[in-house]
């Protein structure tokens, strides 16, 4: 569907406009009182958030980050669908799932009683899609605009037979400096550590950053606060439906590597706290039956 065709069925005058960027790719505009966001509708790839109380967005882009047909884009909120990382046993299928590369369709779009703005997108199937995962599903995604940002991911078994899915919400959130951060909310917890082998371990108080970090913290659903000195502002991520929870930073030599973040150190100023189901909390979903995984983040200062 054209932009212009999806601003006469889904547009709303004053707060949700559609427009094709120069890649061709079609994006959500979403602009009210209490705040904005863009969405990319490849990947229902959410690109930006800042809500009105905030002088710096709480979502991070990186200023490298490209837009085509068919490939991620760095920052936002890709997708993570219907696995998470590598794929179990095909190693030509791509990290984190299909679901952020594929076009999605716009289903419903709304006002929310407080003024917030509402769209929800349907992953569109098609061949490509079924060679990698063949079962009857719909995955929809509504996010939710305001002085709150909510991300609604369903997942619906419209098949035969249950199957089971990995996923997270890989959220980039923009932080002062990824040295004057600490992330609270997982004290306690077991996390698989992804650097330098995987090893299971215990957290031990908040999370700082020193190094390169990549860790999949299993078996909570825990709030999660981002603890910002530089900032000074506190993010939070509230969440359910989901028992992992990805705390990420690649550091510079990873970061130079990627060659998107943001060079020479764009990557300082995110750090990705991802909600998800992944490892030991795969989820499985009954023919017939649906998952949702919730996810609230907001931002106060101090
Ligand atoms: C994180 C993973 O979720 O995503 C990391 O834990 C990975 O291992 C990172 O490097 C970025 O992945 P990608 O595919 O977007 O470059």
């Amino acid at each position: 569907m054209s932009a212009a065709a999806l601003n006469t069925q889904f547009g709303i005058e004053g707060q949700l406009s559609f427009r094709e960027d120069a890649s061709g790719l079609v994006v959500a505009e979403i602009n009210n009182a209490q705040g904005r966001a863009s969405l990319c509708l490849q990947g229902a790839h959410l690109m930006s958030w800042q809500p009105a109380s905030q002088a710096v967005p709480v979502v991070w882009l990186s200023r490298d980050a490209k837009m085509a047909a068919g490939k991620s884009i760095r920052g936002g909120a890709p997708v993570c669908w219907p696995w998470f990382g590598a794929h179990a046993t095909e190693s030509s299928f791509p990290g984190h799932g299909y679901a952020r590369t594929v076009p999605w369709q716009v289903i419903e779009s709304g006002s929310e009683p407080n003024g917030a703005t509402r769209l929800t997108l349907r992953l569109v199937v098609s061949d490509k899609t079924r060679a990698q995962w063949p079962h009857d599903c719909n995955l929809d995604l509504t996010v939710i605009v305001g002085e709150t940002l909510r991300m609604e991911m369903t997942t619906e078994n419209t098949g035969a037979n249950d199957f089971v899915i990995g996923e997270a919400l890989h959220t980039y959130l923009q932080i002062g400096d990824i040295g004057a951060v600490r992330v609270t909310g997982l004290e306690g917890c077991e996390y698989w550590d992804k650097v330098g082998g995987s090893n299971l371990r215990r957290q031990d108080g908040a999370i700082g950053f020193a190094g390169e970090t990549d860790r999949v913290y299993i078996n909570s659903g825990a709030e999660c606060v981002i603890e910002d000195d530089k900032l000074k502002r506190r993010i939070h991520i509230a969440k359910s439906g989901s028992l992992s929870t990805v705390v990420w930073t690649p550091w510079t030599e990873k970061a130079n590597k990627m060659g998107d973040m943001g060079q020479p150190d764009g990557w300082r100023e995110m750090v990705c706290v991802e909600s998800a189901n992944a490892l030991d909390n795969l989820v499985t979903v009954a023919a017939g039956a649906r998952h949702t995984l919730i996810v609230e983040y907001g931002a106060v200062s101090f």
